[in-house]
C-alpha cells in the first residue's frame, strides 16, 4: 500500500514537471500570450508613469520605446517586410511561402533582440504582426517594445540558475527593499543592470550561430568585450550612454550632437607646396592633407 502510494506520488510529480518545465517562461508562466494585446498586458508599464516620470518622458524618446517600427518613417518595420518576402519567401526550406505562414520561430532572428518576449507568444501572435508590417500599422506594432519591465523585470536576470528567475511582484533596481506600487510590491537588486551585460544581451556579439538560419545585427558588445576592455577601457554602457551627458534613458547615440562630439578625435595636419609637376605643367600648387581618426567610443561604429 505504502509503496504503491509513493509511487503514485512520484509519478504524478514527475508528469507535473514533464508538462509545466519545457513550458516555463521566464517569468514561470505556463501560458502562452494569444494576442498583441495579450502579451501588451503581461508587460504593462504604462502604471510606472505616474512615479518615475522623468525616466518615463526619456524612455518614450528612445530608440528602446519603438524597437519594432525603428527610426524616421519606420525602418525596422520595413527591414521586417525585407526579412519576410526577400529572405523567407525566397528560402527553399524555411517553410514561409506566403506572408500567412510566418511563425514566431521565423521572426525571434529578430524579435530575440527587437523583442524577446515574443519567445512567450503563439503562432497566432506572429500573424498579427505580419498583418500590421503590411499595413504599415505603427501603432499596433509601438504596442509592443523593450519597456521598463523588460530592462527592470524580465531581462534584470541573466544566470537564471544562480540568481533565480524574475518575479512578477518586483522590479529589479540597484539595490534591494519594498517599492511603493500596487502590482510590483518588491524592489529587487538586479545583478546585471549596471554591467554592460545589462546592455550585451541584446547589443551583439557576433553571429547568433544557435539558430537553424544564423542572423545578426547589434555587434557592440562584442567588439566592447574583445577589443575596448583587452585595450584598458574602463567605461560601462551605461556611463557613456546614460550618465556622460545625464541623459539617462533617452540612450542617445550617434543622433545626439553631444555624442557625436565624443566619438572621434579628429587631427588634421595641413601642409601646401609648390611642386614642380612635369616640364609640360611646371610649377603647380599642392596641398598634403594627413587625416587621423581615432574612434573614441567603446566598440566599433557604426554597428547594426
Ligand atoms: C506609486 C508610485 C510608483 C510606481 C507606480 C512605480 N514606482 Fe518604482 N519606485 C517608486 C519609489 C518611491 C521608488 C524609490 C524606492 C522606494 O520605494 O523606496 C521606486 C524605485 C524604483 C526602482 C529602483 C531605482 C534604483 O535606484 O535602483 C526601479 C527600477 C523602479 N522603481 C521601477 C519601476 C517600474 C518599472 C515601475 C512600473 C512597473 C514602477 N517603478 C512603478 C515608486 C513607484
Ligand atoms: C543581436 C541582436 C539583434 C538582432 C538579432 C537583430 N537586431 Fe536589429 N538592431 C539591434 C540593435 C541593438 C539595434 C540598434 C543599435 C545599433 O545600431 O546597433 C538594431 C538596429 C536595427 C535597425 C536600424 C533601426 C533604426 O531605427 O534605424 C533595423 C532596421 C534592424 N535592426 C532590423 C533588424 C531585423 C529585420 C532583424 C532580423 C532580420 C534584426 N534587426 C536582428 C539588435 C538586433
Ligand atoms: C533598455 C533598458 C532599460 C529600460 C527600457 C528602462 N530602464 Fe530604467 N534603468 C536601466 C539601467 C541600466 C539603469 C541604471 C542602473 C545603474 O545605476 O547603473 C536604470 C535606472 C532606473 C532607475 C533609477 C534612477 C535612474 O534614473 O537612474 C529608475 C527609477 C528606472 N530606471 C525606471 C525606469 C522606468 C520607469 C522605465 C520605463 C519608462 C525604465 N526604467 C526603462 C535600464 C532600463
Ligand atoms: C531587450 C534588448 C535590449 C536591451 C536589454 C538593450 N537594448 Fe539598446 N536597443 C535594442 C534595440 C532592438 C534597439 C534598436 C531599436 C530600433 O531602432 O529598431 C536599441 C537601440 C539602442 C540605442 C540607439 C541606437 C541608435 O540607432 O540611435 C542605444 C544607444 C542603445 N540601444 C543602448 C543601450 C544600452 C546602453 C543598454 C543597456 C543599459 C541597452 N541599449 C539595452 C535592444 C536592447
Ligand atoms: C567610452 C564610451 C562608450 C562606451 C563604453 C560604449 N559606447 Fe556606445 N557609443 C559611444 C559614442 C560616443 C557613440 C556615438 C558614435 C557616433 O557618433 O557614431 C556610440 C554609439 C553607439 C551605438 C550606435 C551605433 C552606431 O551605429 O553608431 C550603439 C547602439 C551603442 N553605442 C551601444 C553601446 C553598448 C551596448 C555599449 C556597451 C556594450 C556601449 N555602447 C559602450 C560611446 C560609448
Amino acid at each position: 500500500m505504502t509503496i504503491k502510494r509513493s509511487f503514485l506520488a512520484f509519478a504524478l510529480a514527475a508528469l507535473l514537471l514533464a508538462i509545466l518545465i519545457p513550458c516555463r517562461t521566464v517569468h514561470g508562466d505556463t501560458q502562452k500570450a494569444e494576442t498583441i494585446d495579450e502579451l501588451a498586458a503581461r508587460y504593462d508599464s504604462t502604471s510606472c508613469e505616474e512615479c518615475h516620470e522623468e525616466e518615463y518622458a526619456q524612455w518614450e524618446k528612445s530608440a528602446h520605446a519603438r524597437s519594432m517600427v525603428g527610426s524616421g518613417y519606420g525602418r525596422t518595420r520595413a527591414t521586417l517586410k525585407t526579412l519576410v518576402t526577400r529572405g523567407l519567401m525566397t528560402w527553399q526550406y524555411s517553410g514561409v511561402k506566403k506572408p500567412e505562414d510566418v511563425k514566431i520561430k521565423h521572426l525571434m532572428g529578430c524579435a530575440k533582440c527587437h523583442l524577446p518576449q515574443l519567445a512567450e507568444a503563439t503562432d497566432e501572435v506572429a500573424q498579427e504582426i505580419v498583418k500590421a508590417v503590411w499595413a504599415k500599422d505603427n501603432e499596433t506594432l509601438n504596442k509592443l517594445n523593450i519597456n521598463c519591465l523588460i530592462c527592470h523585470q524580465r531581462n534584470a536576470i541573466t544566470h537564471k540558475w544562480v540568481d533565480g528567475y524574475p518575479q512578477k511582484n518586483a522590479v529589479y533596481g540597484t539595490y534591494d527593499g519594498e517599492h511603493d506600487s500596487e502590482e510590483q510590491e518588491v524592489l529587487k537588486r538586479s545583478p546585471n543592470l549596471s554591467e554592460s551585460i545589462m546592455c550585451g544581451q541584446c547589443h551583439g556579439l557576433g553571429p547568433q550561430f544557435e539558430l537553424e538560419q544564423p542572423t545578426q545585427c547589434a555587434t557592440a558588445y562584442g567588439s566592447y568585450l574583445w577589443a575596448y576592455i583587452p585595450e584598458g577601457g574602463t567605461q560601462s554602457c551605461q556611463d557613456c550612454h546614460m550618465k556622460k551627458f545625464n541623459k539617462g534613458h533617452t540612450m542617445p547615440a550617434y543622433r545626439d550632437l553631444d555624442m557625436q562630439d565624443a566619438a572621434v578625435d579628429m587631427d588634421i595636419d595641413v601642409s601646401s607646396y609648390h611642386w614642380r609637376k612635369n616640364k609640360a605643367e611646371g610649377v603647380v600648387p599642392m596641398a598634403l592633407v594627413k587625416v587621423a581618426l581615432t574612434n573614441k567610443t567603446g566598440h566599433g561604429i557604426p554597428d547594426g
